[in-house]
Parts: structure tokens; sequence; C-alpha cells
């Protein structure tokens, strides 16, 4: 199918919650230190959502900056998107959650679960809408609570995890703009569903007593497996955006991969050649908001003037499932 229009990215906005975690807080709380934790993974602190907070919640404070930055009014809305794994509730979805608070009537609103490529993943979906003329501003979030389904007893995963919110505006682009989603690229493999897991809570294992005592709502993860695949798969995906589209490394003006570990960041950087001072990073000030950290990132760099009009940025994530995805615009 021929495309007939072009999208670009119109507006952005983040949300973190004011309760910060740092490692020394940390390391009062379970077997860890804060030597450990920064050379390990870059992280330093992380926000902690208040408990009458949810994802929607956060979801909405973040969507309330994208639409003024786009310009924009909730009624200019016309799809809603929500990439995430620690949504309100297991249904309805948080897409319809946000919907309601924003006041957006009778237009769709979905949730999208893809792991920590939530954003990534819905991005890719709000591009087809928006290229094929079906919509034009679409709201596309990437949220996550993780911290409610923390097990704080394993230093393993516990200190690694973030709750925050990141929106954007996906919006159709006049011929004049000098803005455009150059091109996106998702992928999964379901045969290391294993690695990364909350066991419990779904039709597989639903929730009894036992499951509570046994902490499998929690995450679980065997961090090293992740780590080397996370590597290989942002690498494959970043490398067929660029060659699907002409592109050699030196026309990236910068990289914002997730925020999960610095280590893997640097993996990457390394491994495409890229310039460090190109690579976009705050995993030291939110650890990993799954779902939000490049929308996150994304918002925080366009505000301070390091991302300015015309720059091209290469985005690219990984997460559970296992799952991937990049995306590539001229912002
Ligand atoms: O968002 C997408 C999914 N998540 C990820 O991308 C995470 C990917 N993986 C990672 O980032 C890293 O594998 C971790 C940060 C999770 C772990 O780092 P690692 O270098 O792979 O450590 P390890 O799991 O091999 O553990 C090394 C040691 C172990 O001790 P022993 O067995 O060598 O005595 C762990 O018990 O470090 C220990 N350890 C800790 N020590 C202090 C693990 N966690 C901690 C901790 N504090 N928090």
């Amino acid at each position: 199918m021929v495309n007939r229009y072009y999208a670009k990215i119109s507006g952005t906005g983040h949300y973190v919650p004011e309760k910060v975690l740092n490692n020394f807080d940390l390391e009062k709380i379970v077997d860890t230190n804060d030597e450990w934790i920064r050379t390990r993974t870059g992280m330093f602190e992380r926000r902690i959502a208040a408990p009458d907070q949810a994802a929607s919640d956060l979801a909405y404070e973040a969507s309330l900056k994208a639409l003024e930055s786009a310009n924009l009014r909730a009624k200019d809305i016309d799809l809603v998107i929500v990439g995430t794994i620690s949504g309100d509730h297991a249904f309805p979805s948080t897409a319809c959650l946000v919907s309601k608070k924003l006041g957006i009537k009778n237009v769709p609103a979905f949730d999208v679960s893809a792991g920590c490529p939530g954003w990534i993943y819905a991005s890719n979906i709000a591009l087809q809408f928006v290229e094929n003329g079906t919509s034009k501003n679409v709201l596309v979030i990437g949220v996550e609570v993780l911290t409610r389904i923390v097990n704080y007893e394993d230093r393993n995963t516990c200190v690694l995890f973030g709750d925050g919110a990141g929106a954007t505006i996906m919006s159709r682009a006049e011929p004049k703009d000098i803005s455009r989603v150059i091109d996106s690229d998702i992928s999964a493999d379901g045969h290391y569903s294993d690695l990364l897991i909350q066991p419990a809570g779904g039709s597989k294992m639903p929730a009894t007593e036992q499951t509570v005592k046994d902490k499998l709502h929690t995450i679980h993860m065997e961090g090293n497996k992740v780590f080397k695949l996370a590597v290989k798969s942002m690498y494959s995906s970043c490398d067929l955006l660029l060659k699907r589209n002409n592109l050699d490394v030196k026309s990236i003006d910068w990289l914002l991969t997730h925020q999960a570990n610095l280590r893997i960041i640097d993996a990457l950087g390394k491994k495409m050649k890229i310039d460090k001072d190109k690579v976009i990073i705050n995993i030291e000030k939110y650890a990993n908001t799954s779902a939000a950290t490049i929308p996150i990132a994304l918002d925080e760099a366009i505000r301070s003037g390091k991302i300015r009009k015309g720059d091209i940025v290469l985005m690219s994530s990984f997460g559970a499932g296992l799952t991937s995805g990049s995306l590539l615009i001229r912002y």
C-alpha cells in the first residue's frame, strides 16, 4: 500500500513523581551499595509514584505537557495508544482511562504490551494510522509504575526500576515541514519470554495466597542473558533502519536508546561506532522506567535544546518478550 501522508512528532511531554529513591536509600532496604549500582548500571536515583498515583495519572500529566508543546487541544486527538506493562488494571486499558481524564470521547484508545519498547511499538502503530490518512494527531504514551511490581527483597532487580511517563503526539506532516518520521522497525522473539517475566496474575497462574507469598507477581529477570540479547537486538534494528534509508552512522545527530543499563548503552554505541557525545543518557536520574525511558529522555533533550529542529534522532529499545524496535526521525 502506498502511504498518502508523512508523519512527524509535533509535541512531547513527560512527568515523573516527586518522591526520589537514591542508591543510599536502597542500601538501607536490601544488601546492595551505591558503588555496585553505579558501576554496574550507571543508575543513582529513581522516582516512586505516590500511593494514590497510578499509570493513568502519570500519563495524564505527561499528555498535558505534550498537548501544550504541540499547541493542540485534547479534542484534536483522534487516537490514543499507551505502551505499558504496569497499567492501572489488566482491563480496561490505561489508554481509555487517560482519554477519560483528558475529556477525549469517541476516538479509539488501546494499550500495547511490548515491554520496554512499548512506546516504540505504539509509535510504529501510530505511524501507520497517520501515513494512511486514518489519523491526524495520535497521542502516543509510554508509562510505567513498575515499582508496584518490584520485589524489594531481590537485589538483582529492585535497584533497577523507577516510575515515570513520557507522551508524544504524532501528527500528519505538511509538505513544508522539515520534521518527519523517517522509518520504524519492530520485532520480537518469544523463545526468550522466560528471561524477563511477571509469572503470576494472568490466566496461566491466577492470584492465590501462595503466589502472593512467593512473590510471583513481581519482576523476575535473568539479567545477564537479557544484557547480551539487548545489545544484539538493538544493533540489528538500528542497522536495518540505517541501511533501509541509505544512511550511515555519521548522519545520525543523536542516538537515544532504552535506559536499562549504561553498560548496554555504551556497548551498543561502541558496536555502532557512534561518537559518545551523540548518545543521550539520563539513566542516573530515573533508572529503568521501561516503556517511558525513551519518551522521557526525548522530551528532556528537546526542552533543554540538545535536540534541535532538523536533527536526525535514532531511538531503539528492547525488553520483555523479548521485543525490540527502533524509530528514526528528523525532528
Ligand atoms: O529493561 C529491559 C530489561 N532489563 C535489562 O536490560 C537488564 C539487563 N541486565 C543488566 O543490566 C545486568 O545484567 C544487571 C545490572 C541486572 C546485573 O549486572 P551483571 O553485571 O550482569 O551482574 P550479575 O547478575 O552477573 O551479578 C554479579 C554479582 C552477583 O554476585 P556473585 O554471584 O558474583 O557473588 C550478584 O549477586 O553481583 C551481585 N549483585 C549485586 N550486588 C550488589 C546483583 N545485584 C546486586 C546489587 N547489589 N543490587
